[in-house]
C-alpha cells in the first residue's frame, strides 16, 4: 500500500509531485520515485527511504518536465530498495507508478518472460509497465492498452502511467485502490488521497471500479469498466491546510492528541438536540431501519476493532442488542452464519482498508438488514459503498497511530447505541443522561490532557523497559487493549493487554520489576475485584501505573495512581483512552523512535 501522485500542467511539475507525496507519506515511506516527460525522454529518479531523500535528489539534479507521475512506497512484493522502487519502465517507453496488489502477478509474469521481457525488480508492480509496452505494439494510444491492461489484471491497482511518445498526457486506471482526480485550472492531476491535491484544488472527481481515464492539463476523459465515455460526479472538498500541518507541536500524533476536544466536539456537531439524537443522523431511512435491528455483526482493523468492542458493551447494556465482532482479515473466512435482521456495522478512520473493504463487499449478499459505515473520510470507498454512514468529522488524521479517529469514533458509536435505543423506544432516561454526559466530553478530554506533566513523571520508568501489561476489566478491557497496541505501535515495546481477571490464569508468570503494569482502574461494580488482581501483581513486585478516580481504596505503597477527572461511567472508556495516548507518546519521545511514521507500519492499509 502506497500512495501515487500524477500531474498534467503548464508550469514545472517537480515540487508540485513532491509536495504531494510528502502528505501522503502517511501510506508508507520506505522508498519514493519519479518520472516526469523532458525534452525528449523520460525523466526517472528513485531513491531509498522517505521522500526527503528524493527531494534532495530532485534539488541535485534538477530534473524539469511538466507531466509526470510519483509514488512512496510501502513494500509488499520486494524488499524496499532502490530497483524495488516505482516507477518500474519498460523499454524506456512506459512508466507506471501502482498502489494494490496485483494477484495473477506470477502467471502474467510467465507470460512477458517468454516475449523477451526482463524483470529488474522483485515487485508485482513491474509488469505493469512491461504489459503496457507489449499492448502499446498493437494499439495506438496508452489509453487502449491501459483498457487491454485491465482485462488482464486480477487484484487491487491504482496505477498512474506515462508513455515517452504522449509527453502531454498521462493515463490512469482504477480497480478496488482509491484514486481521485483533482480538476485545476489549465492543469489536472490524480492521486491517491485528495489531500496530496489539497494546496492545488478543491474540485474532485471521484473515480469507480473499472475506469480508465486519460488526463492532460485541458482535458479529463473517462472511460468506464465497458470503455464507454462516463461522467463522474463533482465533488468539492476544501482541504484546510492547517489541518494537515503540524503546527507548533512536534509530531502529528502530538497535534492529534490535543485536538481531540475539537474533534468530538465535531462529531456531536448537529447530531444532538434536547435530551436525544436527532432523527436520520446515519443517512434518509436510517431511524426507521434501526427499528427493526435485532442483532449487530462490527468488523474492522487494528484500533477501529476496539471502539468496536467498547460499542458492543453499550449495544447490550443501552440499546439491548447483542453483538458479535470480527476481525474484517478473519471475517470471510469463516463462513458467517447471518441471523434476520442483523445490522452490519463498520468502523474505518481511512474507509479503505482493503480488509474491511473486502468483508463488506462479501456481506453485499448474505441477507444483512443494511450496512452502516462509521468512517473518517468522505470520498471514502467504505463511506460510499455502505447503505448508511455517520462520518466522524475529525479531521485529517496523519499519524500513523490513531488517536482522534478512535476517539470520536467512540463518539459516533455512542450516537448509534442511542438511535437504535430511541428506535426501539427503550432507555429514554438513560438516553438522556447519555446525551448531557457527551456534551461535557469535549471538556472532560480537556481535563485530561492536562495530566500531560503527571504522566511526563513516571515515563522514563516505562521507556527502560522492554515488556509492558495492560490490564482493565469490562468495559475497559478494550481500552487497555487500545493503549497495549498504541505503546507498541510507536515505542517498540512489547506490550500486551488482559482483563485483570485472566492474569492469574497465566500472565502472572510474567510479573517482575521489570514488568511495569498499567491499570485502568475507574469506581465500578468490578472495582474491588480488580484491585485483588492489582495487589497479585504488587506482592510479586510489579510495577504498577494506575489510572483511576478513587485513590483511598486501593492502598498503593507502590507504583503511581493518576487521578482521572470524574465523567459518566458509560463514557469513561473514551476519556481514560488519552492518558493512554499520552504515555505512549511520551515514551516513543524519550526512546527517539520515528513517532508519526513508525517502521514497517502505515496508515492506511489497502492490501489484505
Ligand atoms: C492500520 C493503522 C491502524 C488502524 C488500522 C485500521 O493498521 O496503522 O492505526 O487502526 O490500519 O485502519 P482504518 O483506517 O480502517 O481505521
Amino acid at each position: 500500500m502506497c500512495g501515487i501522485i500524477a500531474a498534467a500542467t503548464d508550469r514545472s511539475v517537480g515540487k508540485l509531485l513532491i509536495k504531494g507525496l510528502f502528505k501522503m507519506e502517511y501510506r508508507g515511506y520506505d522508498s519514493a520515485g519519479i518520472a516526469m516527460h523532458s525534452e525528449n525522454n523520460v525523466v526517472h529518479l528513485r531513491t531509498l527511504g522517505k521522500v526527503k531523500n528524493l527531494e534532495e535528489k530532485m534539488i541535485a539534479d534538477k530534473p524539469k518536465g511538466k507531466v509526470g507521475i510519483a509514488h512512496t512506497r510501502w513494500a509488499t512484493h520486494g524488499e524496499p530498495s532502490e530497483i524495488n522502487a516505482h516507477p518500474h519502465q519498460s523499454n524506456d517507453r512506459v512508466f507506471i507508478v501502482h498502489n494494490g496488489i496485483i494477484e495473477n502477478y506470477l502467471s502474467l509474469k510467465e507470460e512477458l518472460t517468454d516475449e523477451g521481457y526482463a524483470f529488474n525488480s522483485k515487485t508485482d508492480s513491474e509488469l505493469i509497465a512491461h504489459l503496457l509496452d507489449n499492448f502499446l505494439k498493437a494499439e495506438d494510444s496508452l489509453l487502449s492498452a491501459m483498457q487491454k491492461l485491465k482485462n488482464k489484471l486480477d487484484g487491487a491497482y491504482a496505477v498512474a502511467a506515462l508513455d515517452q511518445r504522449e509527453p502531454e498526457s498521462f493515463v490512469v486506471a482504477r480497480n478496488r485502490s482509491p484514486l481521485v482526480i483533482g480538476l485545476g485550472k489549465k492543469e489536472n492531476f490524480a492521486a491517491s488521497d485528495p489531500l496530496a491535491l489539497g494546496n492545488l484544488t478543491s474540485k474532485f472527481l471521484i473515480l469507480e471500479d473499472g475506469d480508465v481515464a486519460k488526463i492532460s492539463p485541458d482535458l479529463v476523459e473517462i472511460y468506464d469498466a465497458k470503455d464507454k465515455l462516463a461522467n463522474r460526479e463533482k465533488l468539492t472538498i476544501d482541504i484546510n491546510a492547517e489541518a494537515s500541518s503540524k503546527g507548533n507541536f512536534k509530531h502529528y500524533m502530538e497535534k492529534e492528541i490535543y485536538e481531540q476536544p475539537q474533534a468530538v466536539l465535531n462529531t456531536l456537531d448537529g447530531r444532538i438536540g434536547g435530551e436525544d439524537v436527532l432523527e436520520n443522523i446515519f443517512g434518509e431511512g436510517s431511524s426507521e431501519m434501526f427499528a427493526k435491528v435485532k442483532r449487530i455483526q462490527i468488523i474492522a482493523c487494528g484500533t477501529s476493532l476496539h471502539a468496536g468492542r467498547v460499542a458492543a458493551n453499550w449495544f447490550s447494556a443501552i440499546s439491548g442488542l447483542p453483538t458479535q465482532l470480527d476481525y474484517a482479515s478473519e471475517y470471510r473466512y469463516k463462513n458467517p452464519y447471518v441471523d434476520q435482521d442483523t445490522l452490519l456495522v463498520t468502523i474505518s478512520q481511512s474507509g479503505e482498508t482493503a480488509d474491511t473493504l473486502a468483508a463488506l463487499r462479501y456481506a453485499d449478499d448474505k441477507g444483512y438488514l443494511a450496512s452502516l459505515s462509521i468512517c473518517n473520510v468522505p470520498t471514502s470507498s467504505l463511506a460510499r459503498e455502505s447503505d448508511f454512514l455517520l462520518l466522524t468529522n475529525a479531521g485529517p488524521e496523519i499519524g500513523v497511530a490513531s488517536t482522534k479517529a478512535f476517539t470520536t469514533q467512540l463518539t459516533a458509536l455512542m450516537l448509534l447505541t442511542l438511535s437504535l435505543a430511541k428506535a426501539a423506544g427503550k432507555n429514554p432516561l438513560l438516553r438522556a443522561r447519555m446525551i448531557n454526559a457527551l456534551r461535557l466530553l469535549p471538556e472532560k478530554i480537556s481535563e485530561a490532557l492536562k495530566l500531560k506533566n503527571d504522566i511526563m513523571d513516571f515515563a522514563p520508568e516505562i521507556a527502560n523497559k522492554d515488556n509492558a501489561l495492560f490490564l482493565g476489566r469490562g468495559i475497559f478491557y478494550p481500552i487497555a487493549k487500545e493503549g497495549a497496541l498504541k505503546l507498541k505501535e510507536i515505542s517498540y515495546i512489547h506490550a500486551e493487554a488482559y482483563p485483570a481477571g485472566e492474569l492469574k490464569h497465566g500472565p502472572l508468570a510474567l510479573i517482575d520489576q521489570e514488568m511495569p503494569v498499567v491499570a485502568i482502574a475507574p469506581e465500578y461494580e468490578l472495582a474491588e475485584k480488580l484491585v485483588s488482581n492489582l495487589e497479585e501483581v504488587k506482592a510479586r513486585g510489579g510495577a504498577l501505573y494506575v489510572f483511576g478516580n478513587a485513590k483511598e481504596k486501593l492502598d498503593l505503597s507502590t507504583g503511581r495512581y493518576i487521578s482521572m477527572p470524574e465523567c459518566d461511567f458509560l463514557l469513561t472508556p473514551i476519556l481514560y483512552s488519552i492518558p493512554l495516548q499520552i504515555l505512549s507518546y511520551e515514551v516513543a519521545l524519550l526512546r527517539g523512535t520515528d513517532i508519526d511514521q513508525p517502521r514497517n507500519l502505515a496508515k492506511s492499509v489497502t492490501v489484505e
